[in-house]
């Protein structure tokens, strides 16, 4: 008898047990995340929003702290940055599963433009106006990074940039909100792939909450004074954009917005953000910029520093120390509430159980999974094919370009001919344990995989990419009097654009301007490539030499897919997210401007109108720009209604016809300009755009709807509203280049 009752009570235990884990299996995150939480002391909380650099590389000041294991054992850290590979990030893992309740640590990482693969930086990749491509970067990026034991990228950067002084230019997508949006987008999707909590799957993190691109005078993390409209209607929509595709989480920024530090901003992160928009994820700060809220003057000390920051929703405090050495006080003084702390900490808890670490905190610390994926040939061709599509045509005289693969002799001279990590840009990730002079394709190497057998390939470095030294002009001008064709790569150094890189002079650096003039006296045909992270200013280059390409910091496979342009196994169809400008002076200067009461109609009445009296109104290379070894005809445009009411649409077809002897892919540009609003509508706003390919004599037709959407914009009372009137529409191959136009009304 009494075994049978004790057969029942296994029975029975074994059923509790059962069922206990079926509801445990079954309960949803957030009830989940309420469990943990329960259980965690205020110590423990705190520790989750706590953030810390590991020791491997860093962007802000460092604060030494030997201390780090047994903050993390006790459970007074959520998160480390920089700390990269499996071992290293199994190692700190395996030090939390120490602490008292087993919370995994986040790893996060800035994955910028690729990971052991490394891709054009962000702009460049913006100019291939080619979503897909961009996706398939971050695709990859988030493969190799997820392999390599890292949980979150600090990407994407969606800061609207209109100032090239400003250094972080390179690695956002340029001025424009629409194609900024729209690549915000693309990168989302392509970190976090198909789900979070897949192995292949970094968290996104949209940057800098916000307005940050907006620094006063392109100064790195100077002020923001900003409209409101201007915020709304320019700065917030890729923000918004990367909300919409699922962005895990956001950082917020270094900047003040109209006086009020990002960091502490309640606007921004409460009532936007977290109230408006909805984010169920959660906020970074930027790098120490809790504490820098003192610097700024908007608090006294690190206590009050603590309390903006939470109080306006930043729920991760990177490096600051900030929240760990005050939010306990803060809560005894009662100026913190308990429920204010308990909802950041779910945010992040949240996030832990999406990527699946409470199931498995090693999930992605397998290494043989790791050396599959960072050494996935498949990688760089696409890297390759991605830097090719960033490559922008700015000049083709007499069709210089493509050269032939059997010239006899080509002279290539500049000082990044033969430079390996140059390729790489600002923001690479380089592996300690990766022999970066295996991986990148120079461009040396590049031209010389592509040529001919037969053919003489001579080099000549000229100078510097800075200074004033001249002394390798007499050398480089005897090599290009040898050659039947000369290419010359010149530009910045990776470090030269970049965070805390800003310039006043953004004009090619160094004497390379005056090497370019030497070698063009000679009388060669002179093709110039241009490497940098910004707009640069070459007017005298631009204006003589036959041939420029635009290259941008293309990344490891730089050389072969430069090699892929010159030598024309691919058309480049790269076209300007960013103006290029004739001079610092005209700065900011963007397409989407307003008219003015005065506007200059040309450059020679300057009669009071809005110019400048030494110097044109318009840019040196407009947005959208870009050249092809094709031509693209545009021709029978056609409004399915030239009068539409706010619920109607218009559908708009045009033909393009590709005229020339190559095939090629095209970037079609719809423009519109709403003649008259009740507040000052731009001259021309991008509102959609089409990519595609067409063989040598093949014409398509293509389609664009223009609805209530494209045509609305934030009114007076920062109200979403479409306003009758008459609308322009220009088609176009850039923002200037407008090939069709056409008109229509909107009616009430
Ligand atoms: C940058 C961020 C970056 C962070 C971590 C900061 O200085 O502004 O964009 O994600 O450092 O490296």
């Amino acid at each position: 008898m009494r075994s049978k009752c004790f057969i029942q009570f296994c029975f029975l235990f074994l059923f509790a047990i059962q069922s206990q884990f079926i509801i445990a299996q079954k309960k949803s995150f957030p009830q989940k995340v309420d469990s943990v939480l329960r259980l965690m002391t205020l110590e423990e909380k705190i520790g989750q929003l706590n953030q810390y650099n590991d020791d491997w590389t860093a962007t802000g000041p460092v604060t030494v702290d030997n201390d780090k294991a047994n903050q993390i054992r006790k459970g007074q850290v959520g998160s480390l940055l920089n700390c990269m590979g499996t071992d290293r990030t199994k190692s700190w893992q395996k030090i939390a599963m120490q602490s008292r309740l087993k919370i995994p640590l986040l790893f996060g990482q800035d994955v910028i433009h690729g990971y052991k693969t490394t891709f054009p930086i962000p702009l460049a990749e913006a100019a291939s106006w080619d979503l897909e491509a961009i996706q398939s970067s971050a695709r990859i990026a988030a493969t190799e990074a997820a392999a390599s034991g890292i949980h979150w990228t600090f990407a994407p950067m969606v800061d609207i940039a209109r100032d090239p002084r400003w250094g972080r230019v390179m690695e956002g997508a340029g001025e424009d909100p629409y194609l900024g949006s729209l690549i915000a987008k693309a990168r989302v999707k392509g970190f976090q792939g198909n789900k979070l909590g897949n192995v292949d799957a970094v968290m996104a993190c949209a940057k800098h909450f916000a307005a940050y691109g907006a620094a006063i005078g392109g100064r790195d993390y100077n002020s923001v004074d900003m409209s409101d409209r201007l915020l709304w209607e320019v700065y917030l929509p890729p923000f918004k954009a990367a909300l919409d595709a699922g962005a895990a989480t956001f950082m917020n920024s270094f900047n003040d917005l109209n006086g009020i530090p990002a960091t502490g901003n309640k606007y921004l992160q409460r009532d936007i953000l977290k109230g408006k928009w909805n984010f169920e994820g959660f906020v970074v700060s930027d790098w120490g910029s809790i504490g820098e809220m003192i610097n700024h003057g908007n608090v006294k000390n690190s206590y009050e520093a603590a309390l903006s920051a939470i109080t306006a929703g930043s729920d991760m405090d990177m490096e600051s120390r900030c929240y760990k050495d005050n939010l306990a006080q803060l809560v005894k003084d009662k100026k913190v509430s308990i429920e204010l702390i308990d909802d950041a900490v779910k945010r992040i808890l949240q996030k832990k159980f999406e990527l699946g670490l409470f199931d498995d905190p090693f999930k992605f610390c397998n290494a043989e999974r790791e050396q599959k994926e960072i050494n996935n040939p498949e990688h760089s061709k696409i890297a390759r094919e991605v830097a090719a599509k960033s490559i922008v045509l700015l000049k083709n005289k007499n069709h210089l370009l493509p050269l032939s693969k059997n010239t006899k002799t080509i002279a290539f001279i500049g000082p990044l001919v033969k430079e390996e990590k140059q390729n790489l840009g600002f923001w690479s990730v380089e592996l300690p344990e990766i022999d970066y002079s295996k991986l990148i394709v120079t461009q040396w190497q590049g031209v010389k995989n592509k040529i001919n057998k037969n053919s003489t390939l001579l080099y000549a470095k000229g100078c510097d990419i800075d200074g004033n030294n001249k002394d390798g002009f007499a050398e480089a001008i005897e090599t290009a009097k040898q050659a039947d064709i000369v290419i010359i790569s010149v530009g910045e150094r990776r470090d030269m654009s970049g965070e805390a890189k800003s310039r006043s002079n953004i004009h090619l650096p160094g004497v390379q301007e005056e090497l370019i003039k030497a070698i063009q006296a000679t009388g060669k045909p002179v093709v110039v490539l241009i490497n940098a992270g910004r707009p640069l200013i070459f007017n005298w280059t631009a204006d003589n030499v036959p041939a420029i390409l635009y290259t941008w910091w293309l990344g490891c496979e730089a050389g072969d897919a430069i090699a892929d342009v010159l030598f024309g196994d691919y058309n480049p169809s790269a076209k300007l997210p960013i103006t290029f400008p004739r001079e610092e002076g005209q700065i900011p200067i963007y397409y989407s401007h307003f008219n003015t009461g005065r506007p200059a109609r040309n450059d020679s009445d300057l009669n009071y109108v809005s110019a400048y009296t030494d110097l044109s109104n318009s840019p040196k290379f407009p947005f959208g720009y870009g050249l092809s070894y094709t031509n693209f005809q545009y021709s029978n445009l056609q409004l399915s209604k030239k009068k539409i009411k706010s619920n109607e649409k218009i559908e708009v077809t045009l033909n393009i016809s590709n005229n020339g002897k190559v095939s090629g892919e095209e970037v079609v540009q719809i423009y519109l300009r709403d003649k008259v609003g009740s507040i000052v509508r731009p001259v021309k706003e991008l509102k959609d755009f089409a990519k595609i390919k067409l063989n040598a004599g093949e014409t398509k037709t293509i389609k664009f709807i223009i609805d209530k959407e494209k045509l609305s914009f934030y009114n007076q009372q920062l109200k979403w509203v479409v306003e009758p009137g008459d609308f322009d529409l220009m088609i176009g191959s850039s923002s200037e280049d407008i090939r069709l136009k056409d008109s229509f009304e909107l009616i009430r």
